[in-house]
């Protein structure tokens, strides 16, 4: 059975003291929970990357980067290596998160690069797939997902690829307040999983852990879960509510 998963990403919000605030509230409010049944994360901002794992040590609850680059160390300016991340402690990294992708303006190929190092430095990637509104207006969901899987993923083996949780994030539905339906994401989840099944093999797709990330708050968390292919949720303006995000680990729970 496929363990949940639930991450909160802060993007680029706290501060030194609010950070540690939210992750030993996080720590607070899931301390009960069976570690057995869910997976716990939050993703901080680089800077606060330390301090966030001091403050959630020795709990159960992961931390993770919200970005990493491709290359081990030198002169690359600004940014941040496989191996900065996990000397500081992380277990996780996002890799093409769609802010990333669409604001940034990283392309299919470099979050490939990121997937393939971050796996070789040793932490576990969450590529996040997705469509823009207008895409999935044009019918054109299934092939957005479809290349943002294939480049995220290419390359690596079976093997590799079972260290990576593919999470799900429809554009259109990213602190818009419009969460897609369970169906609309139960729908794109088998097709993940499906493609999965066919680049790889059957026994690892169905092993493989796909979040939903979207306008996910504690009142539809529970519905996103019952879908038989949403394994976990990727929560951002949610996750900075401490309450809220511990009301959502224990819906996945
Ligand atoms: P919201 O939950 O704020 O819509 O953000 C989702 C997201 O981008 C998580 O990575």
């Amino acid at each position: 059975m496929r363990k949940s998963f639930v991450a909160g990403n802060w993007k680029m919000n706290t501060d030194s003291r609010s950070s540690v605030e939210l992750a030993k509230a996080v720590v607070a409010g899931s301390a009960g929970l069976a570690r057995e049944k869910v997976t716990v994360a939050v993703i901080p901002p680089f800077v606060y990357l330390p301090a966030v794992v001091q403050a959630v040590s020795s709990s159960g609850v992961a931390v993770g980067a919200q970005d990493v680059y491709f290359e081990p160390k030198g002169a690359f300016t600004g940014e941040i290596s496989p191996g900065m991340l996990k000397d500081v402690g992380c277990t996780y990294v996002l890799c093409g998160h769609s802010e990333r992708r669409h604001v940034i303006g990283e392309s299919d190929e470099l979050v490939g690069k990121k997937v393939t190092v971050a796996i070789g430095g040793g932490l576990l990637p969450i590529l996040c797939v997705g469509e823009l509104l207008e895409e999935r207006d044009a019918g054109k969901t299934e092939q957005v997902v479809a290349r943002h899987l294939k480049t995220g993923l290419a390359g690596l083996s079976a093997e590799k690829v079972a260290a990576v949780t593919i999470a799900y994030e429809p554009v259109w539905a990213i602190g818009t307040g419009r969460t897609a339906t369970p169906q609309q994401a139960q729908e794109v989840h088998a097709f993940i999983r499906k493609l999965l099944a066919q680049m790889y093999d059957a026994n690892l797709a169905r092993e493989m852990c796909i979040q939903y990330g979207g306008s996910v708050k504690a009142d539809n968390a529970k519905e996103l879960m019952a879908q038989e292919d949403v394994d976990g949720l990727l929560v951002g303006g949610a996750s900075l509510k401490a309450e809220e995000f511990v009301r959502i680990i224990q819906a996945a729970a």
